[in-house]
């Protein structure tokens, strides 16, 4: 596994704005997309691309141009939705799958409700877009899922990474695949919740300024994110199980 940590002036200070819990939902989707869009390009420092003749209005020549099969970006819901438009800036020919996933927070385990991937993805680069790479579970997870399919050429690409996070995700990847992780900052440590510290709280909170439905059951503590006083997602709604047989057949 390879990991790439950004160091640039305008993405710490983009970095910086974004942890502030000050700072509304609106501009923190806005610093979210900027800021994959200035990973992404990094990420694809790497993406597969085949010489094609053209001509100019000058002269013919020889360029280069996005391989088939087309690259698959897959953002992890919810949170990594929000990175989806910064990557596919960078690559509008990318194919999009998705995967739901979700930390449980009290036992930590991860659940899949829905995906839609294809069947194959061999030969096929993919790209993981999910902001927090925390304890790595959901990550391993979703690495995991691609590799069932074939994938072999992955890139994650995330806002924050936690060392706890990097490790575990190192140590289930082993030498199954070629992994690249992008990140745009590793901060010190996990606290007792898996919030990353300093962190920026909980993203998916902070990107679309909801509590999932899934976080009904009990109100959570946001590692430091601004609460969430409305009331939605206090009262019961659907379960995991429901969800994932409504919306989850493979690849529909
Ligand atoms: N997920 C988040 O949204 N924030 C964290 O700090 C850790 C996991």
């Amino acid at each position: 596994m390879r990991l790439h940590v950004a160091n640039h002036p305008l993405i710490a200070h983009k970095l910086t704005v974004l942890r502030d819990r000050q700072t509304p939902s609106a501009t923190f989707r806005q610093l979210v997309d900027e800021l994959v869009t200035l990973l992404a390009y990094e990420a694809t420092r790497e993406v597969a691309v085949s010489e094609t003749p053209i001509e100019t209005p000058v002269a013919p020549t020889v360029g280069l141009t996005l391989s088939e099969p087309r690259p698959i970006v897959v953002p992890v819901l919810r949170a990594g939705l929000g990175m989806l438009e910064g990557m596919t800036r960078l690559l509008p020919t990318a194919e999009v799958g998705f995967l739901g996933m979700r930390r449980d927070d009290d036992t930590l385990e991860i659940e899949t409700y829905a995906n839609r991937l294809p069947d194959d993805l061999s030969g096929r680069q993919c790209f993981v877009l999910d902001p927090m790479l925390a304890t790595g579970h959901t990550m391993v997870a979703a690495t995991n899922y691609l590799f069932e399919r074939g994938a072999k050429d992955v890139t994650c690409v995330c806002i924050l990474a936690a060392p706890e996070g990097i490790s575990t995700l190192e140590a289930a990847i082993g030498d199954r695949a070629d992994v690249n992780v992008v990140v745009a900052a590793v901060d010190e440590r996990l606290n007792e919740k898996s919030y990353i510290v300093p962190g920026l709280g909980d993203a998916g909170d902070r990107l679309y300024g909801i509590v999932d439905c899934f976080a009904s059951r009990a109100p959570r503590s946001r590692g430091g994110a601004p609460t969430n006083d409305s009331g939605w997602g206090k009262d019961s709604g659907p379960s995991p199980t429901r969800i994932f047989s409504a919306s989850t057949s493979g690849n529909n």
